[in-house]
């Protein structure tokens, strides 16, 4: 399994992970612009050229926002997420970063898990975001200390 950025060549194979993975699932046209604005970094796993999974983050200042992370169905509860979220994380530090937020559906338990194990906290409700339901709003903040550190490391070696 490789962690490499996201290509507009793979971009075929992520609309299908992403009709897969959500409601509302973002266009091809939707990736393509996304993957091509200078403050945001995509990534992929792919093994043996399959994209596996994928994603996205949006670089503000010292504030990342964490867009988008998906992972094709039958290669979940396998690590994978935490492997692409750690290197966004990496990705993030590496460029200043200082705090991540993201916005995650009240229902998307597995998100909610993935994200607390993170060390993200829920910070509020965002009523009406998605159509049919409220987002809560979490951030993870100071993850460029050696405390955020801390939380990290039993995932890194869980990962490695
Ligand atoms: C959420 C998602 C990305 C998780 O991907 P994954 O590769 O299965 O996640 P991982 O195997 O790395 O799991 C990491 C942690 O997430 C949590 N988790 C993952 N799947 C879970 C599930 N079905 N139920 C509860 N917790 C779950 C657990 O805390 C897990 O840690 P553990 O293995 O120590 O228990 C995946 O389910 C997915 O693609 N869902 C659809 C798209 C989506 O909702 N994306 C998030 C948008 S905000």
């Amino acid at each position: 399994m490789t962690i490499r950025p996201l290509l507009d060549g793979d971009l075929d194979s992520v609309i299908e992970v992403e009709a897969a993975s959500f409601v509302e699932p973002w266009s091809r046209a939707l990736f393509a612009e996304e993957i091509a604005q200078p403050t945001r970094r995509y990534i992929t796993a792919t093994d043996a050229g399959s994209v596996l999974g994928y994603g996205g983050i949006m670089l503000v200042g010292e504030d990342a926002h964490v867009v988008t992370l998906a992972v094709e169905p039958e290669h979940r509860e396998k690590g994978l997420a935490s492997r692409l979220l750690m290197a966004l994380i990496d990705i993030a530090r590496a460029n200043g970063a200082r705090h991540l937020t993201l916005e995650v559906r009240e229902s998307n338990t597995a998100a909610l898990e993935l994200y607390r194990k993170f060390g993200f906290e829920p910070a509020g409700i965002r009523k009406g975001y998605y159509t049919t339901e409220d987002a809560v709003v979490m951030w993870a903040v100071d993850i460029d200390s050696a405390d955020y550190e801390v939380t990290l490391a039993p995932i890194r070696a869980e990962a490695s």
